[in-house]
């Protein structure tokens, strides 16, 4: 079974519109937990325009599960997660005018500074997996890097529009995970995943891990975070009959 990463990023969102206390990504993230999560994801950025330190020192304390830290490259991010130590490090490119990470981190062109970030985070005992493309040439350099896993970004697979633009990039992530998998790395996806375009994604051979935010989280404000979770989890098997997709 496909393990699930809920991101509760989206909550803190919520919580940092008033500078207040609630909704409180922690207790979301229990929540998610009982829903039936694998994981918490959250991703601490440089701007702290959601996430806070705080949440991911509690988080550390409170997940019972496996705490995915994504994070940028920067020193002051890289000096927390080496403190805080979560079950693995997703390293994503950043920038400060994006609504949310925007493509994959270019790691072929950016050797110099991903090779040491995911040197020291593996050498304090930390999984790292690399936001990419689906691109083999990014999984070569992932692996090169000393990455043990790569997410490959699937913006593209769910912004595509029509049958033919889908199933091309849904033929692009088949490929790019057979030859990641042949490279000995662990393969998870997402960004932009949702309850009806998920079915596709989760039929890759050799995906490990979804990690999936804003579509549980839009969900959870209206059905409740436990609910929500529960849901995706069924989407994500073969028979669904719970949700519908709205009408376009
Ligand atoms: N994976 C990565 C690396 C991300 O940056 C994000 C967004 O924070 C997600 C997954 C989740 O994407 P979404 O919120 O679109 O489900």
């Amino acid at each position: 079974m496909i393990r699930l990463g809920v991101n509760v990023d989206h909550v803190a969102t919520v919580r940092q519109a008033r500078r207040a206390n609630e909704p409180d990504p922690v207790a979301a993230a229990v929540l998610a937990t009982l829903g039936g999560a694998d994981g918490i994801t959250v991703h601490l950025r440089e701007d702290r325009r959601h996430i806070q330190d705080r949440d991911v020192y509690v988080l550390r304390e409170t997940v019972t599960t496996r705490l995915n830290l994504e994070m940028a490259t920067a020193d002051e991010i890289l000096a927390i997660a080496l403190k805080v130590k979560p079950d693995e490090a997703t390293l994503v490119p950043e920038k400060r005018q994006e609504l949310t990470t925007e493509g994959g981190l270019d790691v072929a062109g950016n050797a110099a500074t991903v090779r040491p970030a995911v040197g020291r985070l593996k050498a304090a005992g930390i999984h790292v997996s690399l936001f990419i493309d689906p691109d083999p040439g990014q999984a070569d350099a992932s692996r090169a890097a000393g990455a043990d896993a790569v997410e490959f970004q699937t913006a593209s697979y769910s912004e595509a529009v029509g049958a033919d633009a889908v199933g091309r990039e849904l033929e692009k992530l088949r490929a790019a995970t057979a030859h990641a998998v042949g490279l000995g790395l662990h393969v998870h996806m997402g960004h932009g995943l949702n309850y009806w375009n998920v079915q596709p994604v989760v039929r890759i051979a050799g995906v490990e891990e979804l990690n999936i935010g804003h579509s549980i989280v839009s969900r959870a404000v209206l059905v409740g975070m436990e609910r929500a979770v529960r849901e995706m989890k069924a989407a994500m098997t073969e028979h669904y009959p719970l949700v519908k997709k709205p009408a376009t």
